[in-house]
Formats: C-alpha cells, sequence, structure tokens
C-alpha cells in the first residue's frame, strides 16, 4: 500500500519522468576530489539517497569555471575533463533508480579564485563576500558575453554525462546569477543594471537561452531562484511571479523556489527550528498561479505529511528537502510505506553547517552520512555479546546499531527510564525530542534485552561476562566552589536535572521546604516510569524551585538552554560566565541562532565577568574593576562536564574489550555520542 499518494504520484518537468514528487535540495559536501572531481565518498553518499527512494537528486554546485571553485573540495563541469567521472557517477545513481540534475553555477563573489588561482573574484559589482570576506571585481560586458558561453558549454556536458536535467542556480542574491538578479548586490548602471527589471534579468535569460540551445532543447532546466528576497535593497515579494512567465519564455521548465539572500551563516536559507515550516511556500505558489510549469519548493518542509498536504492542496507541484534526507536518506521509502514512526528526523540543530568550519559536512543524528564508505551497516556473522552501559543517546545508538548488524545486545541503565541526558536536553530545548523518540522507538523494536535500574559495576560486568562493553556513562559534572555555593538557594545544574526528574537525592532535598522535599521522595520513583520531556514541562510550569529572579552561573550550551527554559517560564534570568563566548562548544550558526532567541527573550548575558561571592539576595561580580551585586533569587552554578573513566579503565584492565563513548570520554553533544556509537560498533 501507498501512504501519500499525491507525494508520491508521477510527475514530468519537460521530458524527464519522475517517479514521485520528492526532490534532494542541492547541498554542497565540500566532499569532491582536490580535483573538482565527483570522489568515491561523495557518490557513496548520493548513492545512499538514491537507494532511499528520492525522485530526484540535484547534486551539488558544479562550477562552470574551473578556476573559480565554489568551496575547496568543489565540484566541476568547467572541462571536457570533467565528463567521464560525472558520467560514471550518474550511471551509479541511475543504476539505483534515481533521476539527477547537477545544480550549474558560476560563484561570482563567492569563488575562491584569489586563494586557489590567484585572481579575484568576479561579479556584477565590486562586493564583499560573506564568506571569504574579499572583494570582487565587475565584470566587463564582453566577459559577461563569455560568462554566458561557459553555461552553455557546462549544460552540453552536463547532457554528455548523461544527467536527466539541468539546475540553474540564480538564487539567494549570491554566486553569479543570484547577484546580477539582485538590486542588493548589483549596483551596475549600464544594460544590465540591478535597479531596472530589463538589467537584472538580461545576464539570467541569455544564460537560460544559451544553455537550451547547447543542449538541443532536449535536457529540461529547472531554475532555482528566491521567491522573496527577505532584504531591505532586494527582489521584493511580488518580482519572482512578474518575471516567472519570460523566463519559461526563455526555456525553464519548472521552478525551484527558495527565498532570502546568502550571509556567511545562510541565515535566511538554512533556517532554525524558530522558522515556519514551508516558510518559502508563498513565493512558490504566487509564481504556480501565473506558469504552466512545475513548481517546487524547498526549506523547513521536513515532514512528509506536510510535503503531502501543500501539493495536494495545489500550492506547490512538488517539494525539495536538504537536510530531512541527511538524517535519514530512507525517508522517501519510509513515508511511502507509512512508517512514519521509522524516520529519523532533521532536529534543525545545524551541526552540518557549522561542522564544515572544523571537519567536513556530518549529521547529529545521522552518524553514518558521509561515512557511508567507511561504515559497514551490514549483518555480522560473527555476533557476538555486547553490553552497553548507559541508556543516553550514545548508549541507545550503540545498542540499536550493534542488534541491527546481528549482535546480542544488553543495554544497562542506572535510571528508571531510558533516554539519560537526552531526556532533560529534549526538555529544555523541545527540538531533540524527535530524536530521543525516534531511538526509544526503535530499541523497542529490535531484540534487545533492556534492563532498567540497573547501575553497573565491574562485578555487573564479570557476572554477565559480555564478549564486548561499550561505555556511555556520561560525564561528570564540575560546579564551581564559590563561597556562597552551599547557601540554599544555590542549586548546581545536575541538582536542577535531578528536581526535574523527580531523583533528588539527599542533599538536593535538603535544599526544599520540607512539603517540597517529602512530595519528591514520594512522588519521584514513582514518576521514573512516566518521565518524558513533555511531562517534564508540564510539571515545571506547576511546580519548579526556582524564584523569579535567576542567575546562571556557566555560559556553555546546557547553561543557555536552561537560560531559555526558564525565561519562558517566565522568570527573568541573568547569565554570567568567566569565559571569553557563549556556548563555545557548538559553532557560529547554532550559537547564533540561540543568541537570537536568548534576545528575545530577554535574557540578560555577560561573558568575561568573575564571580566573587554568593550572597543571600544575590551575586557579586567583577567585571576588570567594576564590582557590582546583580539581585536573585535563585543562583544556579551550570559548572563544566568532564570525562568519566574510571569503570571503562576498571573494564579494561579486567582484560574486556571495552569502548568508551560520548562525554564520559569528552563532551560533544549527540553527534559525538552518535558517532562514537557507530564507530565503537563498526569497531567490534
Ligand atoms: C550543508 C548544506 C549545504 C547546502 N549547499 C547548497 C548549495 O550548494 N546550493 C544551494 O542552492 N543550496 C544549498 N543549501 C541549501 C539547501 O539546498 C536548502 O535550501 C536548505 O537546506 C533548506 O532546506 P531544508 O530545510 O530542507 O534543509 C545547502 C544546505 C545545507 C544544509
Ligand atoms: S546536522 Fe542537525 S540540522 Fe543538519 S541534517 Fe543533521 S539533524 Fe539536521
Amino acid at each position: 500500500m501507498t501512504f501519500l499518494s499525491t507525494l508520491f504520484s508521477s510527475i514530468a518537468i519537460g521530458s524527464m519522468e519522475l517517479k514521485n514528487r520528492l526532490v534532494m535540495a542541492p547541498m554542497t559536501t565540500d566532499y569532491g576530489t582536490n580535483d573538482q572531481f565527483p570522489s568515491e565518498r561523495l557518490i557513496r553518499y548520493l548513492e545512499e539517497r538514491a537507494r532511499g527512494g528520492v525522485g530526484l537528486i540535484t547534486v551539488e554546485v558544479c562550477s562552470i569555471d574551473r578556476t573559480h571553485r565554489y568551496v575547496q573540495h568543489s565540484l566541476s563541469l568547467g572541462d571536457e575533463v570533467d565528463i567521464p567521472a560525472h558520467q560514471a557517477m550518474v550511471a551509479r545513481l541511475h543504476d539505483l533508480g534515481a533521476k539527477v540534475q547537477p545544480q550549474i553555477t558560476h560563484p561570482g563573489p563567492e569563488s575562491l579564485a584569489a586563494f586557489f588561482e590567484n585572481k579575484p573574484a568576479v561579479g556584477p559589482s565590486p562586493v564583499v563576500s560573506p564568506v571569504w570576506g574579499g572583494v570582487c571585481r565587475e565584470l566587463s560586458i564582453e566577459e559577461i558575453e563569455e560568462v554566458v558561453k561557459q553555461y552553455g558549454h557546462a549544460a552540453r556536458r552536463a547532457q554528455e554525462s548523461g544527467y536527466d536535467g539541468m539546475e540553474l542556480h540564480a538564487v539567494h542574491s549570491y554566486n553569479l546569477l543570484g547577484s546580477f538578479l539582485s538590486p542588493y548586490r548589483n549596483k551596475r548602471t549600464d544594460e544590465y543594471a540591478g535597479n531596472k527589471v530589463e538589467g537584472r534579468t538580461k545576464m539570467l535569460l541569455a544564460v537560460i537561452r544559451e544553455m537550451k540551445e547547447a543542449t538541443d532543447h532536449k535536457l529540461p532546466l529547472t531554475l532555482r531562484i528566491s521567491g522573496y528576497e527577505r532584504m531591505p535593497g532586494g527582489r521584493d515579494s511580488a518580482d519572482t511571479a512578474q518575471i516567472a512567465p519570460m523566463l519559461v519564455e526563455a526555456g525553464v521548465d519548472a521552478f525551484h523556489v527558495s527565498g532570502g539572500v546568502s550571509d556567511r551563516l545562510v541565515s535566511q536559507v538554512v533556517m532554525s527550528s524558530d522558522t515556519a515550516n514551508g516558510f518559502n511556500v508563498p513565493g512558490a505558489e504566487a509564481i504556480k498561479q501565473v506558469v504552466d510549469v512545475p513548481v517546487m519548493v524547498a526549506g523547513r518542509i521536513h515532514d512528509p505529511r506536510f510535503a503531502e498536504k501543500i501539493i495536494k492542496n495545489g500550492q506547490v507541484d512538488m517539494v525539495v528537502m536538504g537536510r530531512p534526507l541527511l538524517a535519514d536518506p530512507e525517508l522517501p521509502n519510509k513515508a511511502k510505506q507509512g512508517r512514519f514512526n521509522d524516520i529519523r528526523h532533521c532536529l534543525s540543530c545545524e551541526n552540518c553547517i557549522d561542522s564544515m568550519q572544523w571537519d567536513t559536512l556530518n549529521c547529529a543524528v545521522n552518524p553514518f552520512m558521509g561515512r557511508e564508505h567507511e561504515i559497514d551497516l551490514e549483518r555480522t556473522d560473527n555476533p557476538r555479546q555486547v553490553l552497553v552501559i548507559g541508556g543516553g543517546p550514545g548508549g541507545m545508538e550503540a545498542a540499536r546499531v550493534a542488534s541491527l548488524k546481528g549482535h546480542r545486545v544488553i543495554l544497562m541503565e542506572k535510571g528508571g527510564y531510558l533516554g539519560g541526558s537526552l531526556t532533560l536536553a529534549s526538555t529544555v530545548h523541545d527540538d531533540n525530542e524527535k530524536f530521543l523518540d525516534y531511538l526509544l522507538d526503535q530499541i523497542q523494536k529490535l531484540p534487545i534485552d533492556i534492563r532498567l535500574g540497573q547501575e553497573v559495576t565491574l562485578q555487573t560486568v564479570k557476572q554477565i561476562n559480555p564478549d564486548v562493553v561499550i561505555l556511555t556513562v556520561g560525564g561528570t559534572v564540575k560546579a564551581p566552589t564559590i563561597p556562597g555555593h552551599d547557601l540554599k538557594h544555590v542549586f548546581t545544574g545536575p541538582q536542577i536535572r535531578r528536581m526535574l526528574a523527580g531523583t533528588p537525592n539527599e542533599n538536593d532535598a535538603g535544599k526544599l521546604p520540607p512539603w517540597q522535599s517529602t512530595g519528591l521522595k514520594w512522588l519521584g520513583p514513582v514518576s521514573q516510569r512516566f518521565i518524558t520531556p513533555e511531562r517534564i514541562r508540564f510539571a515545571s510550569r506547576l511546580w519548579m524551585p526556582i524564584g523569579r529572579r535567576v542567575a546562571i552561573v556557566g555560559a556553555d550550551l546546557a547553561g543557555i538552554e536552561l537560560a531559555e527554559f526558564l525565561a519562558k517560564r517566565k522568570r527573568r534570568v541573568f547569565v554570567v560566565d568567566k569565559g571569553k563566548k557563549i556556548a563555545p562548544e557548538i559553532g557560529h550558526k547554532r550559537r547564533f541562532e540561540h543568541m537570537e532567541r536568548l534576545d528575545k527573550l530577554g535574557v540578560v548575558i555577560n561573558i568575561g565577568v568573575t564571580c566573587d561571592e554568593i550572597v543571600s539576595d544575590g551575586l557579586w561580580i567583577s567585571a576588570g574593576t567594576v564590582r557590582k551585586k546583580l539581585p536573585a533569587d535563585t543562583i544556579i552554578l551550570a559548572g563544566s562536564v568532564l570525562p568519566n573513566m574510571t569503570l571503562y579503565d576498571q573494564i579494561k584492565e579486567a582484560g574486556y574489550e571495552a569502548h568508551a563513548v560520548g562525554d564520559c570520554r569528552e563532551l560533544g553533544l549527540i553527534v559525538k555520542a552518535t558517532y562514537g556509537a557507530a564507530h565503537a560498533v563498526n569497531n567490534i
């Protein structure tokens, strides 16, 4: 039986017949080779998405000019030498039943030519690239005409490579065509002038005609364009629908609508969970009303049921997913079979974008993404007894993957519920809950022996005598010992977590009025079985041992997520930290999104500030020579996470094969827990 029958019905873009209406967005991976060819890693990653059932794969940006790369390991269709490598990749994706097209572009102002070719980037006018910080050179009219021809050559090469279609990149007011198309960046005054419709569309129209002619009008062309640029000085919300008919006349076979302009953190392109689902749909719908070619839309369409709805409503013809297919390449097949609970959803955590600053692209919830070539998920012919200690995200992922591989798995958790740190992380930041739900659901479906409420010691391990032990016992949180830290209105991060989870120890309970500590003591053990982030959130609206004014000492991720949580519960929140930045463990993009939220919630943050002393009505802080008292009813010492390898060392010493994963080895959020788990299982 096919679920979501509209989404999974066929459609044609020109001569390209697609088995369904779900398209994979172009996503730069940086997985190409140094010579700008598709690598085995890239092909294996795309093959996994083809296998997952997506109708059309859009390969990331391919530059029309080998001397203008977009990122270091970009792809190119700039020379005949590129054709065989693309042919090989396309053939492998065709073998798996997917249609595939490249995203053809000239990076324009974002080109890295200054670094790799010792020549400037080029653009409509001299503009500063938000990505590499340099200024591009303005193209002359003769040069523009040459570049138009280069687009035609690249299109022909795409055709000779066997691609089913081609996507033209003219979106987000960046790269070359996007910049020409937008008055925000195009400051020319000649026939290509950005402030006139004829001027800013002139190059785009010429490129579309050139690409269609170069391919004998046989290769369908999809145009990626911003519906609305959402920027003062950019194109307004009605502009794209107004120019759409003439773009169709020039040869566009389908529109791929995104929105916004680009900046260093692609903040209007890759949007946080604070943004509405399908925020580009109105822009796409406006275009659909005035053209008779298919219109597809991208941007926070993360649930296939929502995708079905907007197609069924007639708002768009097709949908495009980016991050959801990084998180789960099998999303299309699972949705088609109605296995919605089996989908591993994207958390909009932005790790994928941020990871490119220090590593190559990877996904927090899918440790196999981009590692398809090195992590083996085949069932083992040597099943072993695996003991996983700790039921947090790393433990559940380790148990899940080990069980899928055919190992016999025991999962032991000392608390009364599974989820560990992810349960509380989901309570304070509800985006995480989708991953918690996914893991809990998958764990229950597999033949895993789950033992709750059991603290594991070396003795326990010896009794079970497994072949392999995977430890995911979490780190140790160390709270600062500031004078006054033992006052009654001061709590540590772990104390707050224990109280929210209903598991206070004697020391925690001593901080509460007698009726509250007695209540928690009675209810705590019973409530363990019923703990979910939603219930904790509900309960926290009724009761929390926290006054109206709260000062949190410690601005790492746990501290600022707690600040958001408390501010949403009408607390006036101050965060102080002696460090140099907020949440140093996360990347720029996610940090920016948190700062936006904290700002809207009215949280006051100060870093580079020392907390000298806690007193009954607040805390004394100093910044340089200034010393002030911050009034507060409750003080929370968030603390920092330290490794916790004692049990691991004991187990190792006793001669067992052991792997330590997640915070017990080093602080690393969900991404390190899942990768560590998959890596450990892979090495069994
Ligand atoms: C890692 C990453 C790389 C991206 N690279 C490109 C790109 O090369 N070209 C492009 O037009 N958009 C690019 N995008 C934007 C996506 O195509 C898409 O519009 C965006 O992720 C929003 O869709 P989503 O909410 O389904 O992820 C990229 C997005 C991500 C997450
Ligand atoms: S890293 Fe985070 S935002 Fe990116 S695809 Fe994975 S879950 Fe989504």
